[in-house]
């Protein structure tokens, strides 16, 4: 009788049964509360969820980069994850907190994570070719939605607005993509910084942009799906994987009168650069 074949893993180091669990195309993850510092930060995803992403997507000692870095949670997270990370992120205050987090994330994991390489650069993401990078064996980001951070009307904004501490957008620079308020312009914008993205990937890397549809005046603008057909020319789609959260309130949003849903999903678009 011929033996069973031991289980090769060319991807990452899960065992069959996480890979399997992995593999489920949603997810419910609530994020845990953020610390002071990166309570400023309007829209950052969990460094715990993160980790599953990068755990998935590539072997311990892999390189991690995050074009649009915040205030850091994909390179702390490659950090936990044994992998090195880079991070480009526009604004000096994000880089600055994500710097600190890198840190402390550093002193407080030890050996071997004090020999990994683990860097935040304060940068604008169209022009990465002013900064000198090494090859990535995947990408884990996250855009700004559009300009919905200056939308009055949102409910985490107006509790935002009312203290001294939280910023309500992310910043007032002209190269920052949440401040384009015509949706045709930011899509080309962001579509290209995604594009130029390729010479950096080792082939056969993957990409996850994580990102949600927007609701603007009364519609709805398919950034996530835009983002799907447009990136389609470039990378392989390959599937979405929807990330729920089932603990916000719900808003009673055009009670009595018109269909207006609470929107608790985001997608986590898979890319993969195949030559
Ligand atoms: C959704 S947030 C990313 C949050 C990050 N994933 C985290 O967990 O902290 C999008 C980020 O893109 C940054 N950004 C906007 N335009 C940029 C650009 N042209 N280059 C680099 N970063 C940019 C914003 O400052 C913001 O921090």
């Amino acid at each position: 009788m011929s033996e069973a074949k031991p289980f090769r893993n060319r991807l990452n180091d899960l065992t069959p049964k996480d890979w399997l669990k992995f593999q489920k195309s949603w997810f419910i993850h609530n994020p845990p509360p953020r610390r002071k510092e990166v309570r400023r930060h309007p829209a950052k995803f969990p460094e715990s969820m993160a980790q599953e992403f990068i755990e998935f997507f590539t072997k311990p000692g892999q390189m991690v980069f995050d074009p649009m870095a915040g205030t850091g949670s994909t390179l702390v997270a490659s950090l936990r994850a044994s992998r090195h990370a880079i991070g480009v992120e526009l604004s000096p205050v994000y880089t600055e907190v994500a710097r600190q987090l890198i840190q402390e994330e550093t002193a407080k994991l030890g050996p071997p994570a004090d020999g990994l390489r683990c860097e935040v650069i304060t940068g604008d993401a169209a022009r990465l070719e002013a900064i000198n990078l090494p090859t990535m064996d995947y990408v884990l980001t996250s855009p700004p939605y559009w300009d919905m951070l200056h939308a009055r009307g949102a409910q985490a904004q107006r509790s935002r607005r009312s203290s001294n501490d939280l910023d309500v957008t992310y910043s007032d620079d002209p190269a920052d993509l949440g401040n384009v308020s015509d949706y045709g312009e930011f899509l080309d914008r962001l579509v290209e910084i995604y594009a130029s993205l390729r010479p950096l990937l080792r082939p056969k890397a993957y990409l996850t942009i994580i990102v949600k549809n927007v609701k603007k005046g009364g519609r709805v603008y398919p950034l996530a799906w835009d983002l799907g057909m447009r990136l389609g020319g470039t990378y392989t789609l390959k599937d979405e994987k929807i990330w729920c959260q089932d603990d916000i309130r719900l808003a009673p949003y055009g009670l009595g009168n018109a269909w207006v849903s609470n929107t608790f999903h985001h997608y986590c678009l898979q890319f993969r650069w195949e030559p």
